[in-house]
């Protein structure tokens, strides 16, 4: 209809003419025109049925590129709590996906790890070195006494401002008791990640206190390119288009007059590394909507610096918040964060309760293994699957429901293929290829679902948005469960269509495991 906009002309008249010049032949299809000028394609079911036997779920990307994502990037002394979700939740999604169809994926986990915030923990720690506990979960009730501290007693705030000078002049006991401090919350960070499920490894981690000895230089380049303006002291880049409320030009801070440097400048130097050391074709960062003006203006100085040059692309990805089910901010009754540890325990003691009612048959030791999987699978997919651009409600009956979009539906749905199987004493792996029959309405609609998940992985990516996997494997379940009602399988007329339907339970099975584990979802075999 667009294109017989632009030539100004009938668009059945245009229809038709794509009708009868399309090389559609060998596809055996019916194709009719209808309303005001839709082309109908009615794919042959020997067609489908040949096309859906030959068919895999990879399908590599033709250029594959490197790219770099930052996600989670936590500030580290504080808890991981539910403002990290998101960030760490798609961004693991986003880079399983990335590397599943080909590119090569370095993650980076830009921790907060350096500022004024550790002056008072180290200050805390040193009063008293053997008292603290430095382990899971110890850090933040560390942070909150040594605040308190800092807020009631002078004579501890003035120890904590210099224990930041020595911090920042490498003072060798400030430096060990920092270390001592950042291991320990990145151990406690890492607990978390592996109770989710998240990729993200101790190696991945470039925190800001790493960029420390390069960022001189940044401001050197940043000289050199003569984009420094001297103001107050301070050393600012002023780049068109960025303007106070008030309509004067807003600058970017790069060091302050009494030579400190900022979230900016680090943010420069990390951009320098990416690109020139990781080689980066592509970076990604995911963080809130509050920093979409600092990404804004570093990619602006990134590349008038040469940082960034034209054949590199970056992104900044944004996300809505999560708000609890009355559709307010999510937080604890008396007002705090709430910790992703908490989350993740709450989710699976309710689980567990669903899984030991609903999964009689299972050990004890398998439905606890099956209610983590669950729990977590929960969580993740009840973000997955809305628009990451739009805020979303965090309601545990909805997302632990077995019935319709979320994890546990998906995963039983699978468990259920697998349980096939292994009442027929069948190897799955067997079935993945060979012929494949298609008789019945419903095993027509299934198999066309199925053929649907290359096109729908690059949709994922190409807006880097993982709801539109999730919607599909909930379509794909919905129409494998109406074959599944419709068709019997190990009851089939002939072994023939038996195995056709094996097959077609097989490759069910391998697109949604395939897509759940590529969001970070594992899947159990039995539930
Ligand atoms: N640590 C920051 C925060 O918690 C997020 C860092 C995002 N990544 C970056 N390169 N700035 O807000």
């Amino acid at each position: 209809m667009a294109i017989a906009k632009q030539l100004g002309r009938n668009p059945r008249s245009i229809a038709q003419e794509i009708v009868d010049r399309a090389p559609l032949a060998e596809l055996n299809a019916n194709l009719d025109i209808g309303g005001p000028g839709f082309i109908n394609v009615r794919l042959d079911d020997n067609f489908l049925a040949t096309a859906l036997s030959q068919s895999t779920p990879s399908q590599p990307v033709k250029r594959a590129e490197r790219i770099v994502v930052d996600y989670s990037s936590p500030n580290i002394a504080k808890e991981l709590h539910v403002g990290h979700l998101r960030s760490t939740v798609i961004g693991d999604a986003l880079v399983r996906l990335f590397e599943y169809v080909g590119h090569t994926v370095i993650r980076q986990n830009h921790v907060g790890d350096w500022g004024t915030a550790f002056g008072k923990l180290i200050a805390y720690v040193n009063a008293d070195q053997d008292s603290h506990d430095l382990t899971i979960g110890g850090i933040e009730k560390l942070y909150v006494a040594a605040s308190r501290e800092f807020e009631t007693n002078p004579d501890f705030a003035q120890i904590a401002r210099n224990e930041v000078i020595k911090l920042q002049q490498q003072d060798p006991d400030t430096l060990k008791t920092w270390e001592l401090i950042v291991q320990a919350s990145l151990e406690d960070v890492q607990h978390i990640y592996s109770e989710l499920d998240i990729s993200l490894q101790l190696s991945d981690v470039r925190g800001e206190s790493s960029y420390n000895s390069g960022l001189p230089s940044i401001v050197h380049d940043l000289e050199n390119a003569g984009l420094i303006v001297e103001s107050e002291g301070a050393k600012c880049v002023f780049v068109n288009g960025f303007q106070r409320k008030d309509g004067s030009p807003l600058p970017m801070i790069v060091q302050k007059s009494d030579g400190g440097y900022l979230y900016h400048t680090t943010d420069l130097a990390a951009l320098k590394h990416r690109t020139q050391e990781l080689g980066a074709d592509r970076i990604i960062y995911l963080t809130d909507s509050r920093q979409i003006h600092h990404f804004q203006i570093l990619f602006a100085v990134g590349k008038r610096v040469g940082y960034i040059s034209e054949d590199i692309s970056t992104e900044h990805l944004v996300f809505g918040s999560v708000l609890n089910k009355d559709g307010e901010p999510f937080r604890t009754r008396s007002g705090d964060n709430v910790l992703l540890r908490e989350l993740i325990e709450e989710g699976f003691e309710r689980a567990l309760d669903i899984v030991r009612s609903k999964s009689e048959h299972l050990t004890n030791g398998e439905q606890q293994q099956v209610a983590r999987q669950v729990a977590v699978g929960a969580i993740k997919y009840a973000d997955l699957s809305k628009n990451r651009t739009n805020d979303y409600r965090f309601d545990w009956d909805v997302m632990l429901s077995l019935d319709g979009n979320t994890a546990p539906y998906l995963q039983y749905a699978h468990a259920r293929i697998c349980s096939i199987f292994t009442r027929a004493k069948k190897d799955m792996s067997k079935f993945l290829e060979g012929e494949i029959e298609l008789q019945h309405p419903s095993e027509r609609s299934l198999a066309l679902r199925l053929l649907r998940f290359a096109e729908t992985l690059e949709q994922c990516l190409d807006e880097r948005k993982p709801h539109y996997l999730c919607n599909y494997l909930y379509e794909l379940t919905v129409h494998f469960m109406r074959f599944y009602e419709n068709c019997p399988v190990l009851k089939a007329n002939t072994p023939q269509l038996m195995n056709s339907r094996l097959r077609l339970c097989a490759k069910t099975a391998q697109v949604l495991r395939v897509g759940l584990e590529n969001l970070g979802i594992s899947l159990p075999l039995r539930m």
